[in-house]
């Protein structure tokens, strides 16, 4: 069993971005800048956005952080993407997930310019990312992506499932992985919440991707000998032995499973770290303009 490790991924990664940008100013582009609108104080949204500011700033991006009141109204919310989606000096928007109860999630993702939506989640990347266009790939099934590719893991022909069928990571992941790329060329099988046979799908998997956010879920009975499996999960689970009161668990019995696995990711210090580089990678495109 080996490690998918992706604080020495998204290290090499996050370089690779740093040098580009250099590259990119040196040869007379601007400096990158990402913005990131946070709505609320939702702890783990604060700690992912604060996150992404900081990783910014380590390979020489700009950040804007705007924060609004949970209940700031759609209009002003709107108001601030359109601001951000006509301000020159600002390459990459992003507005964090979950949003409050009384905001309408697709609209806002939808007033983002496509251009801009480092996220990736605008129909028109959407749509572009479906019929193999170059576009802005969702951070975390890219993340995956690029784990999958710095591991030369063969994925051409193996059967694939992802569990979980979210606009953000299982049902870009599915459609990356059918792909006719490198990695891609899978055989996938979406399952979700009323999958049948899931336990049997997923003895079948050479490859399997959890994205369902229940913390244990993937146990060593619906794995099959030399599977990859990719952690997607991120749930806080109370600790008392944490400083913070929680820890961090994934969405597989780590524990049971990587035994009998060729390869699996940490949770943390898998997928997470990967997500962020991602996010970068985007970001830098933006700029760029390449691959796009
Ligand atoms: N919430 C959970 N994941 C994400 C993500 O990748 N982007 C944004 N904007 N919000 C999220």
């Amino acid at each position: 069993m080996q490690l998918l490790d992706g604080k020495l991924v998204s290290a090499a990664v996050k370089e690779e971005i740093k040098q580009q940008a250099i590259l990119h100013k040196n040869n007379g582009g601007k400096q990158p800048h990402l913005a990131a609108i946070l709505v609320g104080n939702n702890g783990a949204s604060e700690t992912y956005v604060a996150s992404k500011v900081k990783n910014c700033s380590d390979v020489g991006f700009k950040s804007s952080l705007v924060r609004l009141e949970e209940n700031v109204s759609e209009t002003e919310l709107l108001a601030t993407i359109e601001q951000l989606n006509t301000n020159a000096d600002v390459d990459g928007i992003l507005v964090q997930l979950p949003l409050p109860k009384h905001i309408h999630e697709e609209k806002i993702i939808n007033a983002i310019s496509p251009e801009k939506d480092v996220d990736g989640f605008h129909p028109v990347n959407i749509g572009k990312l479906v019929l193999g266009l170059p576009s802005f790939i969702p951070a975390t099934p890219f993340g995956i992506m690029l784990l999958l590719k710095h591991y030369t893991i063969n994925t051409a022909g193996k059967h694939a499932v992802v569990i979980g069928r979210s606009n953000i990571v299982g049902r870009p992941m599915s459609i990356l992985l059918s792909q006719n790329t490198e990695p891609g060329n899978c055989t996938v099988t979406l399952c979700h919440s009323k999958t049948k046979n899931l336990k049997e799908l997923c003895l079948q998997a050479d490859i399997i991707v959890a994205a369902l956010g229940k913390p244990g879920f993937l146990t060593a009975d619906m794995v099959k000998e030399n599977a990859v499996v990719i952690d997607v999960g991120i749930t806080r689970v109370k600790d008392e032995s944490k400083k913070s009161g929680f820890a961090i668990k994934g969405d597989v019995d780590f524990e049971n499973v990587a035994p009998k696995c060729s390869y699996i990711t940490p949770v943390p210090g898998g997928v997470g770290l990967m997500t962020i580089g991602a996010l970068l990678m985007n970001t830098l495109n933006a700029v760029t303009k390449n691959k796009l």
